[in-house]
């Protein structure tokens, strides 16, 4: 039987975090071996927010490397950047056409981005779940693994497909979004009740996958938690403390209230010093993989110009039936 086809992306802005690893990329790697995947950086919607030229182009390429070192083969996934496939901007473009103001307006994350960046609202940041819908639709997607709070985005992805075909036929086939149970929202070390955030001011809130060891046990051992000092796994009254065991559940394969159990009769300082060293553990092989990739400019190049060939033929087929279908002549 065909495999199914997953898509996925992360945004080339800023270093990684652990957020993205343990709700995005650590279910891609999972994932990979059962479905056709492409896996973008998508260096596009970073424009949506003001970047620096330079760092942008070599955060995008250190991003593709996190992609390989988290431990998907691109031998047997395609890995490329959205801007070397113009299909994903055209395709966007028709899709603004099929999406109502209204629904962009819903969307919590413009919402959020918008009081962040109030001096630069542009009609990109509004738009943005279109493209992130085109990305996904240009590829005839079964299946987008993502942290929660890309939900609402991938549902909008559905709504536009599904009114899409409604006109046209089965033109697009309609995406599902793949949540996974526990790591879905990390949260904000510091502050436990928003999720932690590539753009967040604070470096205090953040692992980040390039950290040093040190710093990361140092960040754990400064994490917020509460005042009654039992570990237990309660995400909405201990939200520091679950957010803990949540991590540590991701790294050790085991269930939160499993983990739990490790703890009993300690307090919070074992909690933190334990989640600290398996996150170290766990990390330290892909930070070194990285910068080994890193310094490897010619390898990194093959593939990202293989990727974006592989890329291009599949979203070449879809955009021929979608402009054939809306009556674009040939
Ligand atoms: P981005 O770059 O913000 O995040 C990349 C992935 O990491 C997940 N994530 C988290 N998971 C758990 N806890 C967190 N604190 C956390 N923070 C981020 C995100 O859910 C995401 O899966 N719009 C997307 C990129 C995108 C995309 C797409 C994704 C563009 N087109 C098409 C899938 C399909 C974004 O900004 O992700």
């Amino acid at each position: 039987m065909q495999k199914k086809t997953i898509f996925s992306g992360m945004q080339a802005t800023g270093n990684l975090h652990i957020g993205n690893w343990l709700g995005a990329a650590r279910n891609w790697a999972k994932l990979s071996a059962d479905y056709n995947c492409l896996y973008c950086v998508v260096d596009l919607h970073a424009l949506t927010v003001r970047q620096d030229p330079a760092q942008l182009r070599n955060n995008a390429r250190s991003v593709l490397a996190w992609y390989i070192a988290l431990g998907i083969n691109p031998d047997e996934n395609i890995l490329y950047f959205q801007s070397h496939v113009a299909e994903h901007a055209e395709l966007a473009w028709i899709l603004n056409c099929y999406t109502y103001m209204g629904e962009l307006n819903r969307m919590t994350q413009f919402k959020d981005k918008s009081a962040k960046n109030e001096e630069n609202i542009n009609a990109g940041l509004f738009t943005y779940p279109v493209l992130m819908a085109a990305d996904i639709l240009l590829f005839q997607t079964h299946l987008v693994p993502v942290g929660d709070d890309q939900r609402q985005h991938v549902e909008l992805a559905r709504d536009v497909a599904q009114r899409f075909n409604h006109v046209y036929g089965d033109i697009f086939v309609i995406p599902e979004g793949y949540i996974p149970p526990v790591g879905a929202r990390i949260m904000a070390l510091q502050d436990p009740t928003r999720k932690m955030s590539k753009s967040d001011e604070n470096i205090s809130n953040s692992i980040f996958l390039s950290d040093t060891s040190d710093a990361i046990i140092k960040k754990f051992k400064r994490a917020v938690t509460d005042s009654d000092g039992q570990v237990r796994y309660a995400p909405e009254e201990k939200a520091g403390v679950s957010n803990l065991l949540s991590i540590y559940s991701c790294v050790t394969g085991r269930t939160p209230q499993d983990c739990e159990k490790d703890f009993a009769g300690q307090g919070y300082g074992a909690l933190k010093t334990t989640v600290g060293e398996a996150l170290v553990e766990a990390i330290t092989p892909y930070r070194n993989e990285h910068a080994r990739l890193m310094a490897d400019t010619a390898y990194l190049d093959g593939i990202i110009a293989s990727g974006a060939a592989q890329a291009k033929v599949l979203a070449t087929s879809t955009m021929a039936r979608v402009k054939k279908a809306v009556g674009l002549p040939k």
